[in-house]
């Protein structure tokens, strides 16, 4: 049996405690926290002592973490503008790294990601647990019942949450990254969707910034075109009021798959055919921390194996979903143009 690889985590912010940790916690067979680094320590101390980590593995910076020898990989949980360095960090000290989504604050650092990934034989992931989602096997299961799909529409709106925590980040509420809460949160649609019907070619689309707090556009409805040649629409905001929807519509000739999210631990899918009008619907099995406990296994699988090819999510899938959205905050720019969707 392999050891559990073990894991210096950096950035012990919000994210770290309340899903880093309790993830990493469910699957002791792949990892261990065994280290964690805070740019300010005090905050590193009160993680360090939530976490169970003795005050000998916590850390002020990147460096000293990776310098760690009992630390066999890193996962980064920081602001996307400095995500590409760590990398560049880990990868020149011969340390696999995950890093969360975005891949990136813009496409020139998400090239730079690449590049790194692509140059070396360590695993270097991009953090994103939508595609490790138990729904997306259940939906492309029911595809071929529907027929040739002829359009999708996936529809994500979210009532602005006043009481957020993520709210007073100050890396949100002044952001470097492209777009905001759109690239902040909307890669994670792209990821589903995209996990579900291939990678996108051009889009087309509009935003607007509803909420001072936000920082930048926050809002944001699009046309796309698939690689397929499959035609869709995709719209999110969190910045809206009541109801929640997050759907996922998948029309095909002879039928409509529909995947309906809205209720993480209890979604669902329909499946609607000329036979069977009414629909029948099936619910989801809930994931295991939203699916951060799979996608740490598959990070840990591919560091165990020194295999990068088992990583679900390599840099440039990570890439491909916040460069959608670049894509659509490019077009708004300059009034709906299409804009072609950017490679590394
Ligand atoms: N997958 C998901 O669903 C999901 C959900 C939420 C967040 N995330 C991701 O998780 C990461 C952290 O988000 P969060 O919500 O936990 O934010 P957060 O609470 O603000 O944590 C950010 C962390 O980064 C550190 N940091 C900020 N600026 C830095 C800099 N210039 N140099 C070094 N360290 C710096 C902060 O250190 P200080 O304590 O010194 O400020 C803090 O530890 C982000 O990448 C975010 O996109 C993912």
């Amino acid at each position: 049996m392999t050891a559990p690889v073990r894991i210096g985590l950096i950035g012990t912010g919000i994210f770290a405690s309340t899903s880093h940790v309790p993830a990493i916690h469910s699957i002791p067979e792949r990892l261990t926290l065994t280290a964690c680094a805070n740019r300010t320590v005090e905050k590193a101390k009160h993680f360090a002592t939530e976490a169970g980590l003795p005050e000998s593995k916590i850390y002020s910076s990147l460096t000293e973490l990776i310098n760690d020898p009992e630390v066999d990989a890193i996962d980064a949980l920081l602001p996307a503008s400095f995500s590409a360095s760590a990398v560049k960090e880990a990868v020149a000290a011969g340390k696999p790294i995950a890093i969360e989504k975005p891949i990136a604050a813009n496409l020139e650092l998400a090239r730079e990601v690449v590049a790194v990934a692509r140059s070396t034989d360590l695993p270097v992931a991009v953090l994103e647990n939508f595609v490790f989602w138990n729904a997306i096997p259940e939906i492309k299961k029911l595809l071929p019942q529907i027929g040739k799909i002829v359009y999708f529409s996936h529809y994500c709106t979210a009532p602005f949450n006043t009481k957020s925590v993520y709210l007073a980040t100050p890396w949100r509420l002044h952001p470097q990254h492209v777009g905001g809460y759109l690239s902040d949160g909307g890669v994670h649609q792209v990821a589903l969707f995209t996990e579900v019907l291939g990678e996108v070619d051009t889009v087309s689309g509009m935003t607007t910034q509803v909420r001072e707090q936000s920082g930048d556009v926050d809002s944001m409805t699009t046309t796309l075109k698939m690689k397929s040649g499959l035609m869709g629409t995709f719209t999110y905001t969190s910045a809206v009021s009541y109801p929640r929807i997050n759907r996922l519509l998948i029309h095909g000739v002879s039928g409509t798959v529909a995947y309906d999210f809205a209720n993480k631990t209890n979604s669902t899918i329909t499946l609607y055919t000329d036979t069977d009008q009414a629909g029948t619907t099936k619910v989801v099995p809930a994931d295991d921390h939203a699916g951060i406990s799979a996608e740490f296994a598959n990070f840990a699988e591919a560091v165990q194996k020194k295999d990068k090819s088992l990583l679900k999510v390599p840099a440039e899938k990570g890439f491909h979903h916040f460069a959608v959205i670049c894509a659509a905050v490019e077009s708004a720019k300059n009034g709906g143009t299409v804009v072609k969707v950017a490679t590394p």
